[in-house]
């Protein structure tokens, strides 16, 4: 299979993302033709992430003097805590600036380490290797870096752009189905906001992507995934506006996640994909979005089995906590709750028009 090489341009920074398979054993070598001055290499992953994916980095990286360090995988680990250890760690070590962190893992791990390598002597540099579906299709591009708050998800952070991604397909194999469904929900998510086209080319193939992982029908889903997102990321990198387009479905998404503290009970996609579901259901309710185009929705999620009981999270004693989830989300300017809705299948659009009130009049109606 041939790597596709997507370049991103922000005002800060241009980096390559690397698309194809069985790319880790060149690691090595794509960082030496990218990067001169690099000595040392902080390896930072999770104990989940197969060896057989680290060992495959470490060969290629025999000429660097390489560490690794391992965290406890999931998303309770996105916290402070994790950043100080993590900075002590790279400090104890002597990283100079020109040394480099490289993430290598899903979301979590990539949002951690890009967080540390921003704050450690003021940038070092960071590679980003993804090795989750969904972080191949949307966490490593972009360079949102964040962890979380008992006040709720992602609201400490910075930007930072990774210095290059290498998405390697053949690491997706490894996956449990339930994260194949949560990469799904990035790529479904980019269709809905942004390509009609696409999203019927998903409604035809996504039983090869989730459910077949055949590395062609991965591939084009992954790219175009990657060119919507750097194509917003690059004309809004630090989201004053237009990039918040892409927390279509996260409002919702983010207060579910919330009420299960976190929890394994239910995944970062899974919560996107009832909230995207639920966002659709009211843009409809507020008549923008046709009942034609929600059938048409709401028959994806059930011919490729996407979850969509939303209901059960929405039951009295959650109501009054997802409205303070929703009311504290970070997008949110002076109490005006920013919201990203569909009016067609690949046309969304972000406004501030629905107060609290509106928007617990709808979820009134859904439970
Ligand atoms: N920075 C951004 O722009 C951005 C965008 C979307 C999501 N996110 C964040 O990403 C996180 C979710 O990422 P995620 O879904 O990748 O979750 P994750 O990082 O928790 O990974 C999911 C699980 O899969 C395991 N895993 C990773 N790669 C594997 C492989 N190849 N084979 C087998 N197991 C593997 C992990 O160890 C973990 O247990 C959330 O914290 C979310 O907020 C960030």
């Amino acid at each position: 299979m041939k790597k596709n090489n997507l370049i991103v341009k922000t005002k800060d920074k241009k980096y390559n993302i690397l698309v194809g398979n069985d790319l880790l054993k060149n690691t090595g070598l794509f960082i030496n033709k990218e990067f001169k001055n690099i000595k040392k290499i902080g390896i930072i992953t999770d104990s989940n992430i197969p060896k057989i994916l680290i060992k495959k980095i470490k060969r290629s990286l025999k000429k660097f003097d390489t560490i690794v360090f391992t965290l406890k995988p999931g998303e309770k680990t996105k916290n402070f805590k994790t950043i100080d250890v993590l900075i002590n760690w790279t400090l104890k070590n002597n990283f100079s600036r020109s040394d480099c962190l490289i993430a290598v893992g899903g979301g979590v791990v990539g949002d951690i380490t890009g967080f540390a390598a921003n704050l450690i002597k003021r940038g070092i540099k960071f590679i980003n290797i993804p090795t989750t579906l969904l972080s191949q299709v949307d966490a490593s591009i972009g360079g949102k870096t964040a962890v979380n708050s008992k006040y709720g998800k992602n609201l400490i952070g910075t930007f930072y752009q990774p210095d290059l991604v290498i998405s390697d397909i053949s690491a997706i194999k490894y996956l449990p189905h339930r994260e194949m469904v949560c990469g799904y929900a990035e790529i479904l998510k980019h269709s809905l906001i942004e390509d009609k086209a696409f999203f019927y080319w998903l409604d035809k193939n996504a039983k090869k992507i989730i459910f077949k992982r055949n590395l062609d029908y991965l591939k084009y889903a992954i790219i175009k995934s990657c060119k919507i997102k750097s194509k917003v990321v690059s004309k809004d990198e630090k989201e004053k506006n237009y990039r918040m387009i892409l927390n279509f479905g996260h409002t919702f998404g983010h207060a579910f996640e919330g009420i299960t503290n976190y929890s394994k009970k239910l995944n970062h996609g899974e919560a996107v994909l009832l909230g995207i579901l639920l966002i659709c259901n009211f843009s409809h309710f507020n008549k923008l979005l046709s009942l034609h185009d929600l059938n048409i929705i709401k028959k994806h999620y059930a011919k490729y089995k996407l979850p969509n009981n939303y209901n059960q999270f929405l039951k009295n004693k959650n109501f009054n906590k997802i409205i303070t989830f929703i009311k504290t989300d970070k997008k949110n300017i002076k109490q005006k709750i920013n919201l990203v809705l569909i009016k067609k299948i690949g046309k969304s659009f972000i406004t501030k028009k629905f107060s609290i009130t509106k928007i617990k009049a709808f979820l009134k109606t859904t439970t």
